[in-house]
């Protein structure tokens, strides 16, 4: 089987123009998790979409679901946690009650809010998880990176060619998946910043596949900004 689980329980607290979480936030009449979660059935690839959304948003968003999504069998809404880990913990969790786990069962990690995730990375992103176990998405630095421990002067430049810009989806043996998630301490859980920390804490190889700059999480204002202008264009026929 192949999941997708689609993270949904944040709050967008550095988006400063909306009171509403930014995946909710509509644009073109639908909700940017709508844009994101028709661009991943597109792909025709997944048994099951796993959403894991605010609790005070299901039913909004089931309704979105219902009125938007030919597909709406392959999407179960639950509730997200409290921290991006403790929503993955949550889809791993309902997946297994609901269906078990299989040796070679794939979960394919994806924010909400990244809705210009293009079908040669969800492809690449499946075939690396299937072969390889586990895969981050990445995209090489095109900026020098300025490691500053103060914010005031910098303390040193790392090599950029050796650089990369973790992006969405992770992809990952959905049975090794389950049995790092468990390994990991409370205290490791409190310091991942991604979900390809889960590898490299677990001491575990985890492969990069070629990301895209389209493929940007919305995390700002200026980013909102440029999600509207590319939906509003004809970016989704050119390319995705
Ligand atoms: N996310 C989640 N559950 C959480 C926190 C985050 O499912 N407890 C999801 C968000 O909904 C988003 C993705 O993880 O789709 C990426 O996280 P981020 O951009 O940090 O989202 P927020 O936490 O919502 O944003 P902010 O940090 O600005 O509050």
């Amino acid at each position: 089987m192949i999941y997708g689980a689609m993270l949904a329980g944040g709050s967008g607290t550095r988006i400063k123009s909306s009171v509403i979480p930014k995946q909710f936030i509509e644009i073109n009449s639908q909700p940017i998790i709508i844009h994101t979660l028709k661009n991943m059935l597109k792909l025709n690839r997944f048994d099951f979409i796993y959403i894991a959304c605010r609790e005070d948003y299901i039913d909004y968003l089931q309704k979105q679901v219902e009125d938007n999504i030919a597909d709406s069998h392959k999407v179960k809404i639950i509730k997200g946690g409290k921290e991006r880990m403790d929503t993955i913990r949550n889809v791993t969790t309902a997946i297994e009650n609901d269906n078990g786990i299989s040796e070679d069962d794939v979960i394919v990690i994806h924010d909400a809010v990244r809705p210009f995730v293009t079908q040669k990375i969800l492809n690449d992103s499946i075939e690396y998880a299937t072969k390889f176990g586990a895969c981050v998405c990445g995209l090489p630095c095109a900026d020098t990176i300025l490691h500053s421990i103060n914010g005031d002067i910098v303390d040193d430049i790392p090599l950029r060619s050796e650089l990369y810009s973790g992006q969405a989806p992770d992809s990952f043996n959905l049975k090794r998946f389950i049995e790092m998630e468990n390994a990991l301490t409370e205290e490791q859980k409190l310091k991942i910043t991604g979900t390809s920390q889960i590898c490299t804490m677990n001491h575990q190889p985890i492969y990069i596949i070629e990301g895209d700059a389209l493929n940007f999480k919305i995390t700002t204002d200026s980013d909102l900004e440029l999600a509207r202008r590319l939906l509003s264009s004809d970016i989704e026929r050119i390319s995705l």
